[in-house]
């Protein structure tokens, strides 16, 4: 065989995934232990709990995984972990159960950053499936529970982050709202259920930073906005109309993604563009991009539904990447709550 095979693990949040993925990006099997119901009562992820459970099914999935595959760990040549940024007690289950199959299996791994691994997402593929063809630049919104950024990619591995939040991430949006609103947890998918069947214009959100100058991104002034709005509504008057809410709350958090593609098109040309993480699952982004790009007719890459929120084949593409660079992590390795100084070039932001 000529493609190298890495297995990957990632555990940066609640969800556990383990891979095994080739270096050109095939997911040839996965398998992904969720947390939903565990975190639901509390409205968000408890840290403590989710690392906790990341321990009980981490080594169970290596296992269903390296078995269910057509592979042997003979098979195997690299290791990839998520190792920043992330819940600490968390990564450190990934990241020591990678460190350890190293030494048993007498095979090189390498950490790599999750946003990384969220920027390769929609170019990995599974089998009897067409590869994509990765363009040499492209410019990809990074879009998730913990991270809201415009990154312009070069290959092999080069990141320039033109634009970030300044407070809350879109996807961090989405799960306040929905607590606000009584939905439940996660949030995203519930608001964007309920925003198909609502008018996305009966309310008035702000769009921040919509109009400022610059490719950056602020959500906390629209969570207030929506506060004070839901403060106002009677409980059965947000029951009547939480269609409408979800539908205009949605709305103002796509126009302002969708804007500030557009600016940063206009700024660095027609380049292709690429939508990742959470929140690149919900359709009224999907289809807004969708409208976007066929306008300016422009290439788009989205990843599968089943690749846009957290999982452990992103992760080992862009490990391969990078093991193929010969990039390599030592057994000093630690977890980091944040991304290193040398992940990523910031430009004017
Ligand atoms: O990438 P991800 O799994 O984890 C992080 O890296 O943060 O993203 C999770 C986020 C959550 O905030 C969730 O509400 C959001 O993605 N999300 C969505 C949808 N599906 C997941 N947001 C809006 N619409 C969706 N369909
Ligand atoms: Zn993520």
């Amino acid at each position: 065989m000529s493609e190298k095979l890495v297995l990957a693990i990632e555990t940066s949040c609640d969800d556990t995934s383990v891979a095994i993925v080739s270096d050109s990006g095939c997911v040839y099997k996965m398998l992904s232990a969720h947390q939903d119901d565990v975190h639901k009562p509390f409205g968000g992820v408890v840290p403590e709990i989710a690392g906790r459970n990341h321990s009980m099914a981490v080594l169970n999935l290596v296992d269903k995984v390296i078995c269910g595959s057509d592979f042997e760990w003979k098979d195997i040549s690299g290791l990839v972990v998520t190792s920043r940024p992330g819940l600490v007690g968390s990564l450190i289950v990934g990241l020591v159960t990678i460190k350890t199959l190293a030494l048993a299996k007498e095979l090189p791994f390498v950490g790599v950053n999750h946003i990384e691994g969220h920027i390769w997402a929609p170019f990995i593929y599974e089998p009897l499936q067409e590869p994509p063809k990765i363009p040499q630049k492209f410019l990809s919104l990074a879009v998730s529970g913990g991270h809201t950024q415009l990154v312009l990619v070069s290959q092999p591995n080069n990141y320039v982050v033109i634009g970030k939040t300044v407070d809350d991430a879109a996807g961090e949006a989405f799960d306040k709202f929905a607590k606000m609103m009584g939905l439940g947890y996660p949030g995203g998918v519930l608001v964007d259920k309920m925003a198909m069947a609502g008018d996305p214009h009966k309310f008035k959100f702000p769009r921040p930073k919509l109009k400022s100058n610059d490719f950056g991104f602020s959500f906390s002034g629209l969570k207030t906005s929506a506060l004070n709005l839901l403060n106002s509504l009677s409980e059965q008057e947000k029951k009547a109309m939480q269609n409408d809410l979800c539908a205009s709350f949605q709305e103002a958090i796509v126009d302002t993604l969708v804007g500030k593609l557009e600016r940063a098109i206009s700024h660095y040309g027609n380049l292709p563009i690429s939508i990742t993480g959470g929140v690149s699952a919900n359709s009224r982004l999907r289809e807004r991009v969708k409208e976007f790009c066929s306008q300016k007719k422009l290439e788009l890459f989205l990843p599968d539904l089943k690749f846009c929120t957290d999982n452990a084949g992103m992760i080992g593409f862009a490990g391969s990447r990078l093991i193929r660079e010969g990039i390599l992590s030592s057994q000093n390795l630690g977890p980091s709550p944040r991304s290193l100084p040398n992940d990523f070039i910031y430009e004017d932001c």
